[in-house]
């Protein structure tokens, strides 16, 4: 055994205090695992007094958490406060005092993942972020490593729980957006306040995340198309479950037809009932890897909480300090591909689309002319009248997110089209 790695946690709520328990309960096996202890030296928060749901020598809390990552003994700081400041600044504080870090900051590494990068680099630091998305499901380690000598063409996935929790809930029992989300926060997998899951914002961090490792380009936060789930009604639910789909939350990161570019987007979609994707339950997280010769890959797994967030973080400390013991570092960030991300525009999907129109000879014919004109094929359609009125519902083929949109646009001006009843993106059964 060489002498004792020593850590500086900074952060001690949900994930932080997780942490503090697993370094203590496993000390043994970790010490084993690693060719050294693991010491816990300082833990950095903002109140001391605050009760924590792991004990803690109050000896080792601070408020000073810039002091902690710099000090001499320090090996390996661990961030678990999250957001962009002071995260930041103390991780490039540590990596220039030689440590090596453990985030599971998503948000700063898809808002300003290049920063943190280059220090590591500049540094020669290690720099690992397992946690960040899909929590303890390994995911990153996986592309970054396991993958390394494939081609990933699509990667497709659930990717935050607060979402499928209030999709699945209205999918099972019928219930509308605001009530699932009642639910979901009285349960506790939703926040007081919702909007960073609901509007898709963490889930598009996570998709940033994903798409550069996937892909080896640079993807950040702003690169990433976002729409949430807040307009989701029970009768889009009720009528995709009729057609044999389940409407999920995606994060999809697919490069383009000619390989040149990537597409990033995260929003609702429709999913067959026989998609692996489609029986990702409550707060559960999934991801689909397509890769030119894996073939598809599923990883699938708790996507937050204390306990499977940490084990997440435990096997990035593992990593390190094995690293640190051999003299050695793992993969540096890899953007060599450099591919534009491009915009939604150009992205392909399919659309279902529900119309309200007229109940007269012809219509039919003149909604699918639309269709061509813009140059989209239709893949089903249905018509079920009702005295006057007819409700029309189409499927298309693949088309770019750009001719799906102009023919919605087309649809609206129709004088026989009462209404466009919904307009909802198909994903998952097409040949890839
Ligand atoms: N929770 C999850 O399920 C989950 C899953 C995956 C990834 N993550 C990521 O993990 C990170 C932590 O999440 P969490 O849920 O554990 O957050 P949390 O429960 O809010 O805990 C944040 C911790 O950071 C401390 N803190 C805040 N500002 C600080 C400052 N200026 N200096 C020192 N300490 C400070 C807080 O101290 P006090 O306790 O004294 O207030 C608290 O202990 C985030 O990046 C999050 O995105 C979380």
């Amino acid at each position: 055994m060489t002498k004792p790695l020593k850590i500086a946690l900074l952060g001690c709520g949900v994930v932080g205090s997780q942490v503090v328990r697993l370094l203590r309960e496993q000390e043994s096996d970790l010490a084993a695992r690693v060719g050294a202890p693991l010491e816990l030296v300082g833990v950095a928060v903002r109140k001391p007094g605050r009760k924590r749901d792991a004990e803690i020598d109050p000896a080792l809390l601070t408020t000073d958490a810039e002091s902690l990552v710099t000090r001499d003994d320090v090996d390996i700081v661990v961030e678990v406060i999250g957001g962009i400041e002071p995260a930041r600044s103390l991780i490039l504080a540590a990596m220039a005092s030689g440590k090596s870090v453990v985030t599971a900051n998503k948000a700063l590494l898809a808002e300003d993942g290049a920063t943190i990068h280059r220090a590591a680099r500049e540094n020669g630091a290690d720099l690992y972020f397992e946690a960040s998305v899909a929590g303890a499901i390994p995911l990153l380690r996986p592309l970054r490593e396991s993958m390394a000598g494939d081609r990933v063409q699509r990667v497709l996935g659930i990717v935050n729980g607060t979402t499928n929790y209030i999709l699945d809930k209205m999918d099972s029992s019928g219930a509308s957006f605001t009530d699932a989300l009642e639910e979901a926060q009285a349960l506790g997998y939703a926040e007081a306040d919702p909007t960073a899951d609901v509007e898709g914002f963490d889930a598009a961090a996570k998709a940033a995340i994903l798409a550069g490792i996937a892909f080896h380009s640079r993807v950040t936060a702003a690169d990433v198309h976002r729409e949430g789930i807040t307009e989701i009604t029970a009768a889009d639910v009720a009528s995709a479950k009729a057609m044999g789909y389940v409407i999920k939350l995606l994060a999809i990161c697919a490069r383009s037809d000619d390989g040149r570019s990537v597409g990033v987007r995260v929003h609702p979609a429709m999913i067959p009932r026989s998609h692996p994707l489609a029986g990702v339950r409550e707060a559960y997280n999934a991801v689909f890897v397509e890769a030119e010769s894996a073939g598809r890959l599923m990883f699938y797994g708790a996507g937050a909480g204390g306990a499977p967030t940490a084990s997440a973080v435990l096997g990035d400390i593992v990593a390190v300090a094995r690293n640190r013991i051999a003299n050695t570092r793992g993969p540096e960030e890899s953007t060599y591909a450099d591919l534009r991300v491009h915009p939604m525009g150009e992205s392909v999907t399919r659309c279902h689309v529900s119309l309200d129109v007229a109940d007269k000879p012809g219509v039919l014919a003149r909604v699918a002319d639309i269709f061509a004109k813009h140059d989209v094929s239709i893949q089903t359609v249905r018509q079920e009248g009702r005295g006057d009125d007819a409700q029309l519902v189409l499927v298309t083929h693949r088309a770019s997110d750009a001719a799906l949109s102009a023919t919605i646009e087309s649809l609206r001006e129709m004088d026989i089209v009462r209404a466009v009843a919904g307009v909802m993106r198909v994903e998952g059964d097409e040949t890839p």
